[in-house]
Protein backbone atom coordinates (compact mmCIF):
# COMPACT_ATOMS: atom_id res chain seq x y z
CA UNK A 1 0.00 0.00 0.00
CA UNK A 2 2.50 2.41 0.96
CA UNK A 3 4.84 1.78 -1.56
CA UNK A 4 2.35 2.47 -4.69
CA UNK A 5 0.54 5.55 -2.17
CA UNK A 6 -2.47 3.72 -1.47
CA UNK A 7 -4.41 4.62 1.30
CA UNK A 8 -5.49 2.06 3.31
CA UNK A 9 -3.18 1.72 7.15
CA UNK A 10 -1.93 -1.02 9.08
CA UNK A 11 -5.23 -0.36 11.47
CA UNK A 12 -7.25 -0.61 8.97
CA UNK A 13 -6.56 -3.82 7.85
CA UNK A 14 -6.30 -4.81 11.68
CA UNK A 15 -9.85 -3.46 12.72
CA UNK A 16 -11.30 -4.90 9.81
CA UNK A 17 -13.93 -7.56 10.97
CA UNK A 18 -16.05 -10.46 9.28
CA UNK A 19 -19.80 -10.03 10.00
CA UNK A 20 -22.48 -12.80 10.35
CA UNK A 21 -25.79 -11.89 8.93
CA UNK A 22 -29.00 -13.16 8.68
CA UNK A 23 -29.27 -14.71 4.92
CA UNK A 24 -31.96 -13.93 2.48
CA UNK A 25 -34.97 -16.08 2.40
CA UNK A 26 -36.26 -16.48 -0.71
CA UNK A 27 -39.73 -18.87 -1.17
CA UNK A 28 -40.03 -19.52 -4.78
CA UNK A 29 -42.61 -22.25 -5.75
CA UNK A 30 -42.09 -25.05 -3.10
CA UNK A 31 -38.52 -23.82 -2.83
CA UNK A 32 -36.68 -22.12 -0.39
CA UNK A 33 -33.73 -20.23 -0.83
CA UNK A 34 -31.17 -18.66 1.15
CA UNK A 35 -28.82 -16.32 -0.45
CA UNK A 36 -26.63 -13.38 0.91
CA UNK A 37 -27.78 -10.46 2.40
CA UNK A 38 -26.62 -6.95 2.45
CA UNK A 39 -23.96 -5.75 2.02
CA UNK A 40 -24.47 -8.21 -1.17
CA UNK A 41 -27.42 -6.68 -3.88
CA UNK A 42 -27.32 -10.67 -4.27
CA UNK A 43 -30.10 -12.08 -2.14
CA UNK A 44 -32.53 -9.11 -2.85
CA UNK A 45 -32.13 -9.09 -6.54
CA UNK A 46 -32.27 -13.19 -7.47
CA UNK A 47 -34.87 -12.65 -4.70
CA UNK A 48 -36.46 -9.84 -6.78
CA UNK A 49 -36.64 -11.46 -10.37
CA UNK A 50 -37.54 -14.78 -8.99
CA UNK A 51 -40.30 -13.65 -7.20
CA UNK A 52 -41.34 -10.92 -10.26
CA UNK A 53 -41.49 -14.04 -12.68
CA UNK A 54 -42.98 -16.41 -10.17
CA UNK A 55 -46.86 -16.11 -11.40
CA UNK A 56 -45.63 -16.55 -14.99
CA UNK A 57 -46.82 -19.54 -16.89
CA UNK A 58 -43.83 -21.34 -17.62
CA UNK A 59 -44.91 -24.23 -19.74
CA UNK A 60 -45.30 -21.64 -22.67
CA UNK A 61 -41.46 -20.84 -22.50
CA UNK A 62 -37.96 -22.75 -23.34
CA UNK A 63 -34.79 -21.63 -22.43
CA UNK A 64 -34.37 -19.73 -25.18
CA UNK A 65 -37.62 -18.37 -26.41
CA UNK A 66 -37.87 -14.66 -26.97
CA UNK A 67 -41.31 -14.86 -24.76
CA UNK A 68 -38.93 -15.72 -21.65
CA UNK A 69 -35.75 -13.59 -22.25
CA UNK A 70 -37.96 -10.41 -22.42
CA UNK A 71 -39.26 -10.91 -19.43
CA UNK A 72 -36.40 -12.17 -17.22
CA UNK A 73 -34.71 -9.05 -18.63
CA UNK A 74 -37.55 -6.90 -17.65
CA UNK A 75 -37.68 -8.32 -14.16
CA UNK A 76 -33.71 -7.88 -13.40
CA UNK A 77 -34.12 -4.25 -14.90
CA UNK A 78 -36.91 -3.39 -12.60
CA UNK A 79 -34.33 -5.17 -9.80
CA UNK A 80 -30.95 -3.26 -10.92
CA UNK A 81 -32.98 0.02 -10.73
CA UNK A 82 -34.19 -0.73 -6.72
CA UNK A 83 -30.33 -1.53 -6.48
CA UNK A 84 -29.21 1.90 -7.58
CA UNK A 85 -31.42 3.27 -5.31
CA UNK A 86 -32.48 1.20 -1.77
CA UNK A 87 -29.35 -0.95 -1.48
CA UNK A 88 -25.70 -0.72 0.55
CA UNK A 89 -24.03 -1.24 3.12
CA UNK A 90 -26.99 -1.70 6.15
CA UNK A 91 -24.09 -0.49 8.53
CA UNK A 92 -24.68 2.81 7.25
CA UNK A 93 -27.70 2.98 5.37
CA UNK A 94 -31.56 1.62 6.22
CA UNK A 95 -31.76 -1.22 4.08
CA UNK A 96 -35.61 -1.60 4.11
CA UNK A 97 -37.48 -4.77 4.21
CA UNK A 98 -39.97 -4.23 2.09
CA UNK A 99 -37.87 -5.08 -1.08
CA UNK A 100 -39.05 -8.92 -1.27
CA UNK A 101 -42.78 -8.36 -0.02
CA UNK A 102 -45.49 -10.01 -2.67
CA UNK A 103 -47.43 -6.95 -2.31
CA UNK A 104 -44.32 -4.20 -3.57
CA UNK A 105 -43.76 -6.67 -6.51
CA UNK A 106 -47.35 -7.07 -7.75
CA UNK A 107 -46.87 -3.61 -8.10
CA UNK A 108 -43.26 -3.56 -9.75
CA UNK A 109 -44.92 -6.78 -11.54
CA UNK A 110 -47.68 -4.69 -13.40
CA UNK A 111 -44.47 -2.49 -15.33
CA UNK A 112 -43.72 -5.40 -16.91
CA UNK A 113 -45.28 -5.02 -20.42
CA UNK A 114 -45.67 -8.96 -22.58
CA UNK A 115 -44.64 -7.93 -25.32
CA UNK A 116 -42.61 -4.74 -25.17
CA UNK A 117 -39.12 -3.33 -23.29
CA UNK A 118 -40.24 -0.68 -21.38
CA UNK A 119 -37.23 2.29 -21.51
CA UNK A 120 -34.05 2.05 -18.50
CA UNK A 121 -34.38 6.23 -18.56
CA UNK A 122 -38.18 5.88 -18.13
CA UNK A 123 -38.08 3.05 -15.12
CA UNK A 124 -37.09 4.00 -11.73
CA UNK A 125 -36.38 2.56 -8.69
CA UNK A 126 -40.01 1.32 -6.22
CA UNK A 127 -41.13 3.47 -4.20
CA UNK A 128 -40.93 2.04 -0.58
CA UNK A 129 -42.72 3.07 2.69
CA UNK A 130 -41.06 6.02 3.83
CA UNK A 131 -40.44 7.06 7.91
CA UNK A 132 -41.15 10.26 9.22
CA UNK A 133 -43.21 12.20 6.31
CA UNK A 134 -42.57 15.78 5.48
CA UNK A 135 -45.95 16.43 5.46
CA UNK A 136 -49.15 18.17 7.04
CA UNK A 137 -50.57 15.96 9.36
CA UNK A 138 -54.20 14.47 9.41
CA UNK A 139 -56.07 13.42 12.18
CA UNK A 140 -60.37 11.52 12.85
CA UNK A 141 -62.21 11.21 15.92
CA UNK A 142 -64.93 9.65 17.01
CA UNK A 143 -66.97 9.33 20.13
CA UNK A 144 -69.72 6.93 21.59
CA UNK A 145 -71.98 9.75 21.14
CA UNK A 146 -71.69 10.54 17.90
CA UNK A 147 -69.20 13.28 18.28
CA UNK A 148 -66.40 13.70 15.48
CA UNK A 149 -63.51 15.64 14.54
CA UNK A 150 -61.44 15.93 11.52
CA UNK A 151 -58.34 17.95 12.07
CA UNK A 152 -55.64 18.99 9.20
CA UNK A 153 -52.87 20.84 10.79
CA UNK A 154 -50.73 22.67 7.86
CA UNK A 155 -47.18 24.03 8.39
CA UNK A 156 -47.64 23.96 4.35
CA UNK A 157 -43.75 22.86 3.20
CA UNK A 158 -41.27 20.90 5.02
CA UNK A 159 -40.56 22.81 8.24
CA UNK A 160 -42.57 25.71 7.10
CA UNK A 161 -40.43 28.81 6.30
CA UNK A 162 -37.96 27.01 8.33
CA UNK A 163 -37.86 29.40 11.37
CA UNK A 164 -38.55 28.57 15.05
CA UNK A 165 -39.57 31.57 17.63
CA UNK A 166 -37.26 31.76 20.45
CA UNK A 167 -37.47 30.52 22.99
CA UNK A 168 -41.20 29.15 22.03
CA UNK A 169 -40.09 25.85 20.53
CA UNK A 170 -42.65 25.93 17.73
CA UNK A 171 -42.11 26.92 13.50
CA UNK A 172 -43.37 29.21 11.70
CA UNK A 173 -45.24 28.56 8.67
CA UNK A 174 -44.99 29.51 4.57
CA UNK A 175 -48.53 29.38 4.29
CA UNK A 176 -47.83 32.37 1.98
CA UNK A 177 -47.27 30.13 -0.66
CA UNK A 178 -51.01 29.60 -0.47
CA UNK A 179 -51.87 32.52 -2.01
CA UNK A 180 -51.88 33.29 -5.59
CA UNK A 181 -48.46 35.39 -6.14
CA UNK A 182 -49.27 36.88 -9.61
CA UNK A 183 -52.79 35.57 -12.39
CA UNK A 184 -51.34 32.45 -13.84
CA UNK A 185 -48.43 31.67 -11.58
CA UNK A 186 -48.13 28.38 -10.15
CA UNK A 187 -47.55 28.06 -6.38
CA UNK A 188 -45.74 24.78 -4.99
CA UNK A 189 -48.11 22.57 -5.77
CA UNK A 190 -49.27 23.88 -9.48
CA UNK A 191 -52.20 25.41 -8.46
CA UNK A 192 -53.14 28.86 -10.65
CA UNK A 193 -55.28 31.53 -8.92
CA UNK A 194 -56.01 35.59 -9.64
CA UNK A 195 -57.88 38.11 -8.33
CA UNK A 196 -59.89 35.82 -5.72
CA UNK A 197 -56.87 34.84 -3.98
CA UNK A 198 -54.75 37.97 -4.29
CA UNK A 199 -52.56 38.83 -1.40
CA UNK A 200 -54.72 41.23 0.92
CA UNK A 201 -53.70 42.82 4.30
CA UNK A 202 -55.76 40.54 7.06
CA UNK A 203 -57.40 38.19 4.02
CA UNK A 204 -56.73 34.10 4.63
CA UNK A 205 -54.64 32.41 1.92
CA UNK A 206 -56.81 29.49 -0.22
CA UNK A 207 -56.36 26.21 1.09
CA UNK A 208 -56.95 22.70 0.08
CA UNK A 209 -57.60 20.89 3.14
CA UNK A 210 -60.59 19.34 3.07
CA UNK A 211 -61.39 17.60 7.29
CA UNK A 212 -64.82 15.88 6.06
CA UNK A 213 -67.65 14.48 8.29
CA UNK A 214 -70.04 12.54 5.96
CA UNK A 215 -73.09 11.43 7.58
CA UNK A 216 -75.85 9.03 6.90
CA UNK A 217 -80.03 9.95 8.08
CA UNK A 218 -78.30 12.64 9.71
CA UNK A 219 -76.30 10.15 12.30
CA UNK A 220 -72.37 9.94 12.03
CA UNK A 221 -71.18 7.72 8.81
CA UNK A 222 -67.67 8.76 8.10
CA UNK A 223 -65.09 11.21 9.13
CA UNK A 224 -62.15 11.49 6.73
CA UNK A 225 -59.12 13.97 5.62
CA UNK A 226 -55.75 13.77 4.21
CA UNK A 227 -52.35 15.69 3.67
CA UNK A 228 -50.95 15.95 -0.22
CA UNK A 229 -50.89 19.91 -0.97
CA UNK A 230 -53.92 20.14 -4.03
CA UNK A 231 -53.67 16.60 -3.96
CA UNK A 232 -56.22 16.38 -0.70
CA UNK A 233 -59.04 17.20 -2.45
CA UNK A 234 -59.02 14.13 -4.62
CA UNK A 235 -57.34 11.79 -1.97
CA UNK A 236 -60.50 12.30 -0.34
CA UNK A 237 -63.46 12.53 -2.92
CA UNK A 238 -61.89 8.86 -4.16
CA UNK A 239 -61.75 7.62 -0.76
CA UNK A 240 -65.74 8.53 -0.23
CA UNK A 241 -66.64 7.14 -3.85
CA UNK A 242 -64.44 4.11 -3.05
CA UNK A 243 -66.63 3.24 0.05
CA UNK A 244 -69.87 4.76 -0.58
CA UNK A 245 -69.92 4.28 -4.41
CA UNK A 246 -68.07 1.03 -5.22
CA UNK A 247 -68.22 -0.44 -1.68
CA UNK A 248 -65.12 -1.50 -1.17
CA UNK A 249 -64.14 -2.40 3.03
CA UNK A 250 -62.72 1.09 4.40
CA UNK A 251 -58.94 -0.19 4.43
CA UNK A 252 -59.61 -0.95 0.62
CA UNK A 253 -60.88 2.56 0.22
CA UNK A 254 -58.28 4.19 1.53
CA UNK A 255 -55.29 2.04 -0.03
CA UNK A 256 -56.85 1.78 -3.36
CA UNK A 257 -54.83 3.82 -5.76
CA UNK A 258 -54.80 7.10 -6.88
CA UNK A 259 -55.15 9.39 -9.57
CA UNK A 260 -55.00 13.13 -9.43
CA UNK A 261 -55.92 16.27 -12.12
CA UNK A 262 -56.11 19.74 -11.39
CA UNK A 263 -57.36 21.80 -14.03
CA UNK A 264 -53.45 22.95 -14.61
CA UNK A 265 -51.24 20.92 -15.51
CA UNK A 266 -53.12 19.57 -17.83
CA UNK A 267 -52.11 16.01 -17.02
CA UNK A 268 -53.17 13.02 -15.17
CA UNK A 269 -50.87 11.84 -12.29
CA UNK A 270 -51.08 8.56 -11.57
CA UNK A 271 -48.92 6.61 -7.91
CA UNK A 272 -46.34 4.95 -9.46
CA UNK A 273 -46.51 1.70 -10.29
CA UNK A 274 -49.92 1.29 -8.78
CA UNK A 275 -51.93 1.32 -12.11
CA UNK A 276 -52.07 -1.54 -14.72
CA UNK A 277 -50.26 -1.03 -18.11
CA UNK A 278 -54.02 -1.18 -20.09
CA UNK A 279 -54.95 1.78 -18.14
CA UNK A 280 -52.24 3.95 -18.41
CA UNK A 281 -52.59 2.98 -22.43
CA UNK A 282 -56.56 3.66 -22.24
CA UNK A 283 -56.07 6.98 -20.97
CA UNK A 284 -53.41 8.42 -23.36
CA UNK A 285 -55.76 7.09 -25.96
CA UNK A 286 -58.25 9.19 -24.79
CA UNK A 287 -56.46 12.14 -25.31
CA UNK A 288 -54.76 12.05 -21.50
CA UNK A 289 -51.36 13.56 -20.60
CA UNK A 290 -49.95 10.46 -18.10
CA UNK A 291 -47.46 10.60 -15.49
CA UNK A 292 -46.88 8.78 -12.45
CA UNK A 293 -45.68 9.86 -9.58
CA UNK A 294 -44.67 8.64 -6.11
CA UNK A 295 -47.53 7.70 -3.83
CA UNK A 296 -49.11 10.48 -2.04
CA UNK A 297 -51.37 11.71 0.77
CA UNK A 298 -51.56 10.08 4.22
CA UNK A 299 -55.74 9.30 4.86
CA UNK A 300 -57.38 8.67 7.86
CA UNK A 301 -60.68 7.69 8.08
CA UNK A 302 -63.50 6.09 10.58
CA UNK A 303 -66.61 4.50 9.27
CA UNK A 304 -69.64 3.92 11.74
CA UNK A 305 -72.43 1.60 10.72
CA UNK A 306 -75.76 1.53 11.65
CA UNK A 307 -75.34 0.27 14.98
CA UNK A 308 -73.06 2.66 15.91
CA UNK A 309 -69.83 0.11 15.28
CA UNK A 310 -66.65 1.71 14.16
CA UNK A 311 -63.87 0.32 11.60
CA UNK A 312 -60.88 3.01 11.69
CA UNK A 313 -58.29 2.60 8.41
CA UNK A 314 -55.34 4.63 8.28
CA UNK A 315 -53.33 5.07 4.98
CA UNK A 316 -50.73 2.02 4.51
CA UNK A 317 -48.90 4.92 2.66
CA UNK A 318 -48.01 6.26 6.14
CA UNK A 319 -47.05 5.77 9.56
CA UNK A 320 -50.59 6.41 11.45
CA UNK A 321 -52.34 4.09 13.28
CA UNK A 322 -55.99 2.88 14.45
CA UNK A 323 -56.49 3.36 18.33
CA UNK A 324 -59.87 2.28 19.94
CA UNK A 325 -60.65 3.45 24.37
O1 LIG B 1 -53.70 24.45 2.99
C1 LIG B 1 -53.21 23.86 2.03
O2 LIG B 1 -53.85 23.54 1.06
C2 LIG B 1 -51.75 23.50 2.09
N1 LIG B 1 -51.07 24.41 2.96
C3 LIG B 1 -51.63 22.07 2.52
C4 LIG B 1 -50.20 21.60 2.50
C5 LIG B 1 -50.05 20.13 2.60
O3 LIG B 1 -50.98 19.38 2.68
C6 LIG B 1 -48.64 19.69 2.57
N2 LIG B 1 -48.54 18.31 2.81
N3 LIG B 1 -48.54 17.45 2.05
Amino acid sequence: MQRHGGLISRTDLADYRFVWREPIHIRFDSLDIYSMPPPSSGGVCVGQILKLLEPYEFSRYTPESVDYLHLFCEAARLAFADRSEHLGDPDFVPVSTSLLDEEYLARRRKLIRPDQASPSEQTRPGHLPAGESHQTTHFSLCDGDGNMVAVTYTLNTAYGCKLTVDGAGFLLNNEMDDFSIKPGFPNVYGLVGGEANKIEPGKRMLSSMSPTLVLKDETPFMVLGSPGGSKIITVVAQAIINFARFGLSLPEAVAQPRFHHQWLPDVVYLEQDAFDINVIQGLLGRGHDVRERQPYGDLQAIFVDDDGLMTGACDPRGRGLVAGL
